[in-house]
Protein backbone atom coordinates (compact mmCIF):
# COMPACT_ATOMS: atom_id res chain seq x y z
CA UNK A 1 0.00 0.00 0.00
CA UNK A 2 1.40 3.48 -0.82
CA UNK A 3 0.09 5.94 2.08
CA UNK A 4 2.13 8.74 1.38
CA UNK A 5 -0.08 11.22 3.26
CA UNK A 6 2.47 12.79 6.11
CA UNK A 7 -0.51 12.70 8.30
CA UNK A 8 1.03 14.69 11.10
CA UNK A 9 0.84 17.98 10.05
CA UNK A 10 -0.28 20.49 7.54
CA UNK A 11 2.78 20.34 5.53
CA UNK A 12 3.76 18.22 3.08
CA UNK A 13 6.62 15.71 4.73
CA UNK A 14 10.00 15.99 2.70
CA UNK A 15 11.31 12.86 4.30
CA UNK A 16 12.26 10.88 1.95
CA UNK A 17 13.46 8.09 4.52
CA UNK A 18 12.57 6.35 7.70
CA UNK A 19 16.21 7.63 8.96
CA UNK A 20 14.90 11.19 8.27
CA UNK A 21 11.52 11.08 9.51
CA UNK A 22 13.15 9.55 12.86
CA UNK A 23 15.48 12.39 12.62
CA UNK A 24 13.37 15.35 12.10
CA UNK A 25 9.98 14.05 14.32
CA UNK A 26 11.58 12.38 17.34
CA UNK A 27 13.73 15.80 18.14
CA UNK A 28 10.61 17.98 16.97
CA UNK A 29 8.58 19.18 19.86
CA UNK A 30 5.69 17.55 20.27
CA UNK A 31 7.22 14.66 18.45
CA UNK A 32 5.69 13.17 15.79
CA UNK A 33 6.03 10.29 13.22
CA UNK A 34 4.53 9.90 9.21
CA UNK A 35 1.51 7.55 9.16
CA UNK A 36 3.52 6.52 5.56
CA UNK A 37 5.97 4.35 7.61
CA UNK A 38 3.20 2.44 9.29
CA UNK A 39 3.17 0.24 6.05
CA UNK A 40 6.48 -2.01 6.93
CA UNK A 41 5.24 -6.05 6.03
CA UNK A 42 3.84 -6.60 9.40
CA UNK A 43 2.12 -2.98 9.13
CA UNK A 44 0.82 -3.81 5.37
CA UNK A 45 -0.11 -7.37 7.65
CA UNK A 46 -1.91 -5.77 10.55
CA UNK A 47 -3.84 -3.37 8.58
CA UNK A 48 -5.01 -6.04 5.91
CA UNK A 49 -6.74 -7.70 9.24
CA UNK A 50 -8.09 -4.33 10.60
CA UNK A 51 -10.26 -3.41 7.40
CA UNK A 52 -11.85 -7.00 8.29
CA UNK A 53 -12.87 -5.90 11.85
CA UNK A 54 -16.27 -5.33 13.28
CA UNK A 55 -15.58 -1.52 14.42
CA UNK A 56 -13.55 -1.33 11.01
CA UNK A 57 -16.76 -0.08 9.15
CA UNK A 58 -14.54 1.89 5.91
CA UNK A 59 -13.92 -1.05 3.81
CA UNK A 60 -17.21 -2.85 3.85
CA UNK A 61 -19.50 0.64 3.50
CA UNK A 62 -17.31 0.96 0.77
CA UNK A 63 -17.45 -2.60 -0.76
CA UNK A 64 -21.57 -1.89 -0.48
CA UNK A 65 -21.10 1.34 -2.77
CA UNK A 66 -19.18 -0.36 -5.51
CA UNK A 67 -21.46 -3.36 -5.58
CA UNK A 68 -24.54 -1.48 -5.20
CA UNK A 69 -23.88 1.52 -7.64
CA UNK A 70 -21.20 -0.47 -10.45
CA UNK A 71 -24.11 0.23 -13.28
CA UNK A 72 -24.01 4.02 -12.41
CA UNK A 73 -20.89 4.35 -11.93
CA UNK A 74 -19.97 2.61 -15.01
CA UNK A 75 -22.25 4.75 -16.89
CA UNK A 76 -20.29 7.75 -15.28
CA UNK A 77 -16.67 6.21 -16.56
CA UNK A 78 -18.08 5.15 -20.15
CA UNK A 79 -19.58 8.40 -21.97
CA UNK A 80 -20.46 7.58 -25.73
CA UNK A 81 -18.55 3.90 -25.80
CA UNK A 82 -15.06 6.09 -25.24
CA UNK A 83 -12.29 3.68 -23.70
CA UNK A 84 -10.80 4.56 -20.53
CA UNK A 85 -8.38 3.67 -18.75
CA UNK A 86 -8.73 2.75 -14.84
CA UNK A 87 -5.18 4.59 -12.45
CA UNK A 88 -5.81 2.91 -9.19
CA UNK A 89 -3.36 4.63 -6.54
CA UNK A 90 -2.48 2.34 -3.59
CA UNK A 91 -4.34 -0.32 -5.07
CA UNK A 92 -3.40 -2.91 -2.22
CA UNK A 93 -5.25 -6.28 -2.69
CA UNK A 94 -7.56 -4.44 -5.21
CA UNK A 95 -10.45 -6.42 -3.43
CA UNK A 96 -13.16 -3.55 -3.84
CA UNK A 97 -11.33 -3.03 -7.27
CA UNK A 98 -12.28 -6.32 -8.46
CA UNK A 99 -15.92 -5.36 -7.98
CA UNK A 100 -15.52 -3.29 -10.46
CA UNK A 101 -13.37 -5.17 -12.79
CA UNK A 102 -15.45 -7.79 -13.14
CA UNK A 103 -18.48 -5.88 -13.45
CA UNK A 104 -17.31 -3.30 -16.68
CA UNK A 105 -15.71 -6.62 -17.65
CA UNK A 106 -18.99 -8.45 -18.20
CA UNK A 107 -20.59 -5.16 -19.60
CA UNK A 108 -18.26 -5.08 -22.13
CA UNK A 109 -16.39 -2.01 -21.66
CA UNK A 110 -13.23 -1.16 -23.42
CA UNK A 111 -10.84 -0.26 -20.54
CA UNK A 112 -7.74 -0.70 -19.31
CA UNK A 113 -6.22 -1.35 -15.64
CA UNK A 114 -3.53 0.51 -14.34
CA UNK A 115 -2.37 -0.42 -10.42
CA UNK A 116 0.12 2.16 -9.02
CA UNK A 117 2.21 1.16 -5.65
CA UNK A 118 5.50 2.26 -4.64
CA UNK A 119 5.44 -1.37 -3.72
CA UNK A 120 6.59 -4.15 -6.06
CA UNK A 121 5.67 -6.95 -4.26
CA UNK A 122 1.82 -6.19 -3.28
CA UNK A 123 2.15 -4.90 -7.27
CA UNK A 124 3.02 -8.70 -8.53
CA UNK A 125 0.43 -9.71 -6.22
CA UNK A 126 -2.65 -7.88 -7.58
CA UNK A 127 -1.43 -7.77 -11.25
CA UNK A 128 -1.38 -12.01 -11.44
CA UNK A 129 -4.42 -12.48 -9.47
CA UNK A 130 -6.56 -9.69 -11.96
CA UNK A 131 -4.52 -11.89 -14.96
CA UNK A 132 -5.77 -15.18 -13.88
CA UNK A 133 -9.14 -13.68 -12.55
CA UNK A 134 -9.84 -11.37 -16.43
CA UNK A 135 -6.71 -13.32 -18.98
CA UNK A 136 -8.19 -10.82 -21.50
CA UNK A 137 -8.21 -7.43 -19.33
CA UNK A 138 -5.01 -5.77 -20.09
CA UNK A 139 -3.26 -4.77 -16.82
CA UNK A 140 -0.38 -2.36 -16.76
CA UNK A 141 1.07 -2.25 -13.71
CA UNK A 142 3.13 1.00 -12.60
CA UNK A 143 5.99 0.85 -9.67
CA UNK A 144 5.92 4.38 -8.40
CA UNK A 145 4.93 7.04 -6.44
CA UNK A 146 1.09 8.49 -7.41
CA UNK A 147 2.01 11.75 -9.05
CA UNK A 148 5.24 10.45 -10.33
CA UNK A 149 2.66 7.58 -12.02
CA UNK A 150 0.39 10.21 -12.91
CA UNK A 151 3.17 12.01 -14.54
CA UNK A 152 4.47 9.33 -16.94
CA UNK A 153 1.39 8.84 -17.63
CA UNK A 154 0.42 12.64 -18.90
CA UNK A 155 4.00 11.99 -20.54
CA UNK A 156 2.51 9.02 -22.44
CA UNK A 157 2.37 9.68 -26.01
CA UNK A 158 0.46 6.36 -27.13
CA UNK A 159 -2.42 7.77 -25.10
CA UNK A 160 -5.24 7.28 -27.81
CA UNK A 161 -6.65 10.95 -28.30
CA UNK A 162 -10.21 9.42 -27.50
CA UNK A 163 -8.99 7.71 -24.02
CA UNK A 164 -10.69 9.17 -21.38
CA UNK A 165 -8.23 8.87 -17.76
CA UNK A 166 -10.31 7.36 -14.77
CA UNK A 167 -8.44 7.62 -11.50
CA UNK A 168 -9.39 5.72 -8.68
CA UNK A 169 -8.28 6.79 -4.75
CA UNK A 170 -9.91 4.43 -2.88
CA UNK A 171 -10.09 3.26 1.40
CA UNK A 172 -10.00 6.80 3.03
CA UNK A 173 -6.59 7.05 1.83
CA UNK A 174 -7.34 10.99 1.21
CA UNK A 175 -8.16 11.02 4.96
CA UNK A 176 -4.74 10.48 6.16
CA UNK A 177 -3.82 13.97 4.61
CA UNK A 178 -3.90 17.29 6.75
CA UNK A 179 -6.21 19.84 4.70
CA UNK A 180 -3.88 21.72 3.27
CA UNK A 181 -1.70 18.59 2.06
CA UNK A 182 -4.96 17.08 0.32
CA UNK A 183 -5.48 20.32 -1.41
CA UNK A 184 -1.79 20.23 -2.69
CA UNK A 185 -1.80 16.86 -3.82
CA UNK A 186 -5.04 16.57 -5.29
CA UNK A 187 -3.86 20.06 -7.64
CA UNK A 188 -0.45 17.95 -8.83
CA UNK A 189 -3.15 15.01 -9.72
CA UNK A 190 -5.44 17.66 -11.14
CA UNK A 191 -2.37 19.63 -13.58
CA UNK A 192 -1.82 15.58 -15.01
CA UNK A 193 -5.15 15.33 -16.21
CA UNK A 194 -6.98 16.20 -18.96
CA UNK A 195 -10.50 18.60 -18.86
CA UNK A 196 -13.00 15.52 -18.82
CA UNK A 197 -11.11 12.98 -17.05
CA UNK A 198 -12.26 11.62 -13.74
CA UNK A 199 -11.16 11.06 -10.30
CA UNK A 200 -13.09 8.68 -7.43
CA UNK A 201 -12.13 9.48 -4.13
CA UNK A 202 -13.71 7.08 -0.82
CA UNK A 203 -13.70 9.62 1.62
CA UNK A 204 -15.13 8.65 4.94
CA UNK A 205 -18.28 10.98 6.44
CA UNK A 206 -18.42 12.50 9.55
CA UNK A 207 -20.57 10.50 11.93
CA UNK A 208 -21.58 9.82 14.98
CA UNK A 209 -18.07 10.07 16.90
CA UNK A 210 -18.51 6.77 19.08
CA UNK A 211 -18.35 4.98 15.45
CA UNK A 212 -15.39 6.64 14.58
CA UNK A 213 -13.64 6.39 17.77
CA UNK A 214 -14.07 2.74 18.54
CA UNK A 215 -12.97 2.31 14.55
CA UNK A 216 -9.76 3.13 15.97
CA UNK A 217 -9.84 1.59 18.76
CA UNK A 218 -11.19 -2.05 18.35
CA UNK A 219 -11.39 -4.55 21.03
CA UNK A 220 -9.00 -7.05 19.29
CA UNK A 221 -6.20 -4.50 20.14
CA UNK A 222 -5.10 -4.67 16.48
CA UNK A 223 -5.19 -0.95 15.92
CA UNK A 224 -2.91 -0.73 18.67
CA UNK A 225 -0.51 -3.43 17.60
CA UNK A 226 -0.66 -1.60 13.85
CA UNK A 227 0.33 1.99 15.62
CA UNK A 228 3.05 0.54 18.34
CA UNK A 229 4.24 -2.07 14.87
CA UNK A 230 6.26 1.67 13.85
CA UNK A 231 8.28 1.54 17.06
CA UNK A 232 9.36 -2.31 16.54
CA UNK A 233 10.05 -1.45 12.59
CA UNK A 234 12.74 1.75 13.97
CA UNK A 235 14.18 -0.73 15.96
CA UNK A 236 14.73 -3.27 13.25
CA UNK A 237 15.71 -0.72 11.12
CA UNK A 238 17.48 1.47 13.04
CA UNK A 239 18.65 -0.13 15.61
CA UNK A 240 16.92 1.46 18.19
CA UNK A 241 15.88 0.07 21.66
CA UNK A 242 11.99 1.23 22.22
CA UNK A 243 10.65 -1.29 25.22
CA UNK A 244 7.12 -1.52 23.17
CA UNK A 245 5.33 -2.37 26.53
CA UNK A 246 6.77 1.27 27.63
CA UNK A 247 3.98 2.69 25.22
CA UNK A 248 0.26 2.63 25.05
CA UNK A 249 -1.70 3.60 21.72
CA UNK A 250 -4.46 6.47 22.16
CA UNK A 251 -6.59 7.15 20.13
CA UNK A 252 -8.72 10.68 19.86
CA UNK A 253 -11.74 11.91 17.80
CA UNK A 254 -12.41 16.13 18.17
CA UNK A 255 -16.05 15.70 15.62
CA UNK A 256 -15.57 19.75 14.57
CA UNK A 257 -12.46 19.10 12.79
CA UNK A 258 -13.36 15.39 11.38
CA UNK A 259 -10.16 14.59 12.61
CA UNK A 260 -9.14 11.19 14.18
CA UNK A 261 -5.38 11.03 15.46
CA UNK A 262 -3.53 8.18 16.72
CA UNK A 263 -0.16 8.83 18.95
CA UNK A 264 1.65 6.68 20.79
CA UNK A 265 2.49 7.77 24.75
CA UNK A 266 5.15 7.07 26.67
CA UNK A 267 4.13 5.32 29.99
CA UNK A 268 7.12 6.53 32.17
CA UNK A 269 9.88 8.46 31.68
CA UNK A 270 12.80 7.08 29.53
CA UNK A 271 15.57 7.35 27.14
CA UNK A 272 15.14 5.87 23.77
CA UNK A 273 18.50 4.84 21.89
CA UNK A 274 18.65 5.49 18.06
CA UNK A 275 21.92 3.38 17.45
CA UNK A 276 22.22 3.72 13.35
CA UNK A 277 21.26 7.59 13.93
CA UNK A 278 23.56 8.49 17.25
CA UNK A 279 20.98 9.67 18.55
CA UNK A 280 19.23 9.68 22.16
CA UNK A 281 15.63 10.74 22.47
CA UNK A 282 14.50 11.56 26.15
CA UNK A 283 10.35 11.51 26.83
CA UNK A 284 8.62 12.26 30.09
CA UNK A 285 6.04 10.47 31.53
CA UNK A 286 2.76 10.81 29.19
CA UNK A 287 4.58 12.15 26.40
CA UNK A 288 3.46 11.71 23.21
CA UNK A 289 4.53 10.59 19.47
CA UNK A 290 1.80 11.67 16.86
CA UNK A 291 1.59 8.95 14.07
CA UNK A 292 -1.49 9.21 12.09
CA UNK A 293 -4.83 11.82 10.81
CA UNK A 294 -7.57 9.96 9.78
CA UNK A 295 -9.75 12.71 8.43
CA UNK A 296 -13.32 12.17 8.02
CA UNK A 297 -14.97 14.87 5.61
CA UNK A 298 -18.59 16.69 5.64
CA UNK A 299 -19.81 16.78 2.54
CA UNK A 300 -19.22 20.71 1.93
CA UNK A 301 -15.62 19.70 2.45
CA UNK A 302 -15.75 17.25 -0.51
CA UNK A 303 -17.32 19.97 -2.85
CA UNK A 304 -14.65 22.72 -1.59
CA UNK A 305 -11.72 20.13 -2.10
CA UNK A 306 -13.16 19.87 -5.89
CA UNK A 307 -13.71 23.40 -6.63
CA UNK A 308 -10.13 24.01 -5.06
CA UNK A 309 -8.38 21.92 -7.52
CA UNK A 310 -10.05 22.07 -10.77
CA UNK A 311 -12.45 19.35 -10.40
CA UNK A 312 -16.09 19.68 -10.20
CA UNK A 313 -18.37 16.94 -8.70
CA UNK A 314 -20.11 14.62 -11.36
CA UNK A 315 -20.77 11.73 -9.10
CA UNK A 316 -22.04 11.05 -5.39
CA UNK A 317 -22.30 7.12 -4.01
CA UNK A 318 -22.82 6.42 -0.20
CA UNK A 319 -23.56 3.30 1.36
CA UNK A 320 -27.08 2.63 3.06
CA UNK A 321 -26.29 4.06 6.19
CA UNK A 322 -24.55 7.14 5.13
CA UNK A 323 -20.84 6.45 6.59
CA UNK A 324 -18.86 7.00 3.60
CA UNK A 325 -18.91 8.00 -0.32
CA UNK A 326 -17.30 7.30 -3.24
CA UNK A 327 -17.31 10.79 -4.81
CA UNK A 328 -16.15 11.16 -8.61
CA UNK A 329 -14.42 14.39 -9.67
CA UNK A 330 -14.27 15.29 -13.40
CA UNK A 331 -11.19 17.48 -14.25
CA UNK A 332 -12.54 21.33 -15.79
C1 LIG B 1 -5.18 3.56 5.19
N1 LIG B 1 -6.00 4.43 6.00
C2 LIG B 1 -7.10 4.99 5.23
C3 LIG B 1 -6.46 3.84 7.27
C4 LIG B 1 -7.31 4.87 8.05
O1 LIG B 1 -8.46 4.56 8.36
O2 LIG B 1 -6.81 5.97 8.30
C5 LIG B 1 -5.30 3.39 8.14
C6 LIG B 1 -5.71 2.94 9.51
N2 LIG B 1 -5.20 3.39 10.62
C7 LIG B 1 -5.76 2.79 11.66
N3 LIG B 1 -6.70 1.97 11.20
C8 LIG B 1 -6.67 2.03 9.85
Amino acid sequence: MAIFGNSVSETVSESETLADEVWVGLQATPKRLSSRYLYDDEGSRLFQAIMHLPEYYLTRAEFEILTTHKQSILNLFRVANRPFSLIELGAGDGLKTKVLLDYFWNEQAQFNYRPVDISGGALDDLTQSVRSGWPQLSVMPIQAEYVSALRQLAEDDDRPDNERRVVLFLGSNIGNFGPAEAVAFYKQLSAQLQPGDLLLTGFDLQKHPAIVHAAYNDSQGLTRAFNLNLLRRINRELDADFDLLAFDHYETYLPETGEARSYLVSREAQTVTIAALGLTVPFERGEWIYTEMSRKFTRAQIEVLATQTGFRVVGWFTDERGYFVDAVYEKV
